[in-house]
């Protein structure tokens, strides 16, 4: 839209991102200078990779699978997110705030690129968990959610036009990703993929345990699995953003349907070759053969 500027790295303006003016008057140099403490938790993310997922998974690993409160308080209560005030017009709530002022351990999920973090993240080393998704599936997702919540009208290959071009929110993507790729072997770095967690939960979950230094029993593995479901999550109040999304229609004075859209909504990976024509999957599939992403010895799953 209208209000998205590009912002891009003095010393590299090959990095960038395409963020709401708002954010940058706002948020961007408080969120660059930040404090940062040792155990902060983060999840960082490109939109629509599982971050909502990922959150609820590092949170109960890391709080001794505190069910009582995770059933109580919402998700984005228990792990804010950074810039949400950045981005959302009229938003009157500061989450930049929220997420300071917590008390500690702090858990914040931010879906901005490498370079705009906090710069003490690199010398302070909280344990960062980052999830990527293959790129079909994202945008698609990111399409429903637009068309759902930032109430674009275009056409999904026109949608896809913008994100191959990276004119998104966030975009680009493959940089995104890659940059967090390439420090993934760094101690306070756990690198997830979306498809891993669908293929199999249980080993991603050990992984994370192992990562947060925390040892549970098979039995409570399962449990907690179960509780990470599709459909759990999906029925979940507390995580399922029925109640954010009423909030924030309601107070945009829009009409809020709970029926309409489901912000857990299909959960798959290859979803895309339902919801994508042949020509959308060859916009696509042409980006795809762009990207440099090879020379980094990653490989998108799908
Ligand atoms: P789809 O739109 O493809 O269904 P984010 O939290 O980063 O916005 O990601 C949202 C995506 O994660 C949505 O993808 C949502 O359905 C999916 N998701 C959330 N919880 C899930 C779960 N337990 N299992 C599989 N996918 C899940």
């Amino acid at each position: 839209t209208a209000d998205m500027v590009k912002i891009s790295l003095k010393s590299d303006p090959s990095k960038f991102c395409i963020m709401p003016q708002k954010y940058v008057e706002q948020d961007l140099e408080r969120i660059k200078n930040m404090e940062i403490f040792e155990d902060d938790i983060w999840v960082v993310t490109y939109p629509k990779c599982g971050t909502t997922w990922t959150q609820e998974m590092i949170w109960m690993i890391n709080n001794n699978l505190d069910y009582e409160t995770s059933s109580k308080v919402q998700l984005s209560d228990r792990f804010p997110f950074l810039e949400w005030s950045g981005i959302i017009k009229n938003f009157t709530i500061d989450t930049f705030a929220e997420c300071e002022n917590q008390s500690r351990p702090r858990y914040i999920k931010s879906h901005l690129p490498l370079f705009l973090l906090p710069d003490q993240l690199w010398t302070v080393k909280p344990k960062i968990i980052y999830v990527a998704r293959n790129p079909k599936d994202t945008v698609v997702s990111w399409f429903h959610h637009h068309r759902h919540l930032h109430c674009y009208q275009g056409t999904k290959e026109d949608f896809i036009e913008a994100f191959v071009k990276d004119l998104m929110l966030y975009s680009p993507m493959n940089d995104h990703i890659l940059d967090f790729w390439k420090i993934r072997d760094e101690s306070n770095i756990l690198f997830l993929f979306f498809e891993d967690m669908k293929r199999n939960l249980d080993q991603e979950v050990k992984k994370a345990m192992k990562f947060l230094n925390k040892n549970y029993s098979q039995e409570e593995v399962d449990k907690l699995c179960k509780h990470l479901s599709f459909d759990s999550i999906k029925d979940n109040k507390m995580i399922n953003k029925k109640e954010e999304i009423r909030m924030l229609k309601e107070s945009a004075g829009e009409k809020f349907d709970p029926n309409e859209f489901s912000f857990v909504r299909k959960g798959q990976v290859g979803g895309y070759k339902k919801e994508l024509s042949a020509g959308e999957n060859e916009i696509l599939d042409d980006y795809l053969k762009c990207l440099k992403f090879k020379d980094f010895d990653f490989e998108y799953k799908f």
